[in-house]
């Protein structure tokens, strides 16, 4: 007979997930419910209620997607982009990418701006694509690049791309909660997020928000949205009007209990101290690194303080450190990806995890891994 799984306890700073505390989990254990059942109709208003304070923005159209972070990103994509639409998309990162492979797949045409990893997006370059091709419908960028650890200037961004009429597309899966996210006053039109990073609830669903602007593009839209169960025109019956709320999937009714908690432990602290927050442990953390020759990949001013990658020093084996961490300390903490693989570690102070306690434990499980140590 299969035993019940029970996971090792682990310190989570990685690149996300990060720790759930156990309010969550408790709220995630509460008696499941129907999805039309009117208490949970309640829930689902609340939880879009307090999406708006974290996402900063009075959208109307700002829910949980019942799926991961990727699905917030295909939603964004599938909804916003026809079948030749020019969009410019910005690359420093895995995530950049993965946005043009989503342009690619909805029939868009991709116009790319790249900059190295580990460097934010280049306004300048933005500015000299929209002047280049003026057509260009929809502009896309990743505002934490969870890959490099560099942050990108969303208020600078948005505004270039509102200059040429173009709607803005942003992913803040790892900034919303961890540093600071304004929809509105930087004139974003869709983002989406991720339950498992700076919110600290378990993955599996996706925080989106969509302007006017965007909902009247969608509306007007000449071709069918190829994903149906993306598609927002059929969404919109399920998480708007909670009046006549119509079946179109089944929610993930626990997760969104999880989602609830989360936010009311984020209203709780307050947007503003969560950010405070995030940015102390940063410099907690790095002092440490600096103490021990640690270098950091992103330079001071575009530095994620949830997101730290630091250089692996010269003859040490990477993933060995990391295999050490978790067997001997339960520590978690990311690889490098892509070209970055066994350069860097990256380590996250997301959420629950961007904590005095988890700062110690790190530089303490760290020094203990690497070479002179006793
Ligand atoms: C910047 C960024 N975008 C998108 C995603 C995809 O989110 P998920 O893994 O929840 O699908 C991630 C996940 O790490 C991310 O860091």
């Amino acid at each position: 007979m299969t035993a019940s799984f029970i996971p090792p306890k682990r310190v989570l700073m990685g690149p996300g997930p990060s720790d759930v505390p156990q309010r969550i989990l408790d709220a995630m254990a509460r008696p499941t419910i129907g999805h039309l059942d009117p208490a949970f109709v309640d829930l689902m208003e609340q939880i879009k209620s307090m999406l708006r304070m974290a996402f900063q923005t009075q959208n109307a159209l700002t829910f949980p997607v019942s799926a991961p972070g990727s699905a917030g990103m295909e939603m964004c994509f599938v909804n916003l982009v026809e079948p030749g639409d020019k969009v410019i998309v910005c690359r420093n990162g895995v995530f950049g990418g993965r946005m043009l492979e989503n342009i690619k797949r909805t029939g868009g045409v991709p116009v790319i701006v790249d900059d190295a990893w580990g460097k934010p997006v280049d306004p300048q370059k933005v500015r000299d694509a929209f002047k280049a091709h003026p057509d260009a419908k929809v502009f896309a960028f990743v505002h934490a690049e969870t890959s490099t650890g560099a942050q990108s200037d969303g208020e600078v961004l948005g505004r270039i791309a509102q200059e040429f009429g173009a709607l803005t597309i942003m992913d803040c899966v790892t900034s919303l909660g961890g540093t600071p996210v304004y929809l509105d006053k930087w004139g974003i039109d869709a983002a989406y997020s991720g339950s498992q990073k700076c919110l600290s609830c378990t993955p599996g669903l996706s925080p989106v928000s969509f302007s006017e602007r965007a909902i009247e593009k969608i509306r007007a839209r000449t071709t069918p949205v190829q994903s149906w169960f993306l598609d927002l025109n059929l969404v919109l019956g399920y998480w708007q009007s909670a009046g006549k709320r119509t079946y179109h999937h089944t929610a993930p009714i626990n997760p969104m209990y999880g989602l609830h908690e989360a936010l009311v432990i984020l209203e709780e602290e307050g947007l503003e101290n969560a950010w405070a927050r995030h940015r102390a442990m940063h410099e907690k953390l790095k002092a440490g690194f600096e103490g021990m020759g640690l270098k950091y990949v992103v330079e001071a001013s575009a530095r994620l303080p949830q997101l730290n990658s630091i250089h692996v020093p010269e003859g040490v084996d990477e993933a060995a450190v990391r295999a050490r961490l978790l067997s001997e300390f339960n520590l978690e903490i990311g690889a490098g990806l892509g070209d970055m693989a066994g350069k860097i570690w990256r380590i996250g102070l997301m959420g629950y995890s961007a904590k005095q306690e988890n700062v110690d434990y790190c530089l303490k499980a760290l020094k203990a891994c690497l070479p002179g140590s006793a």
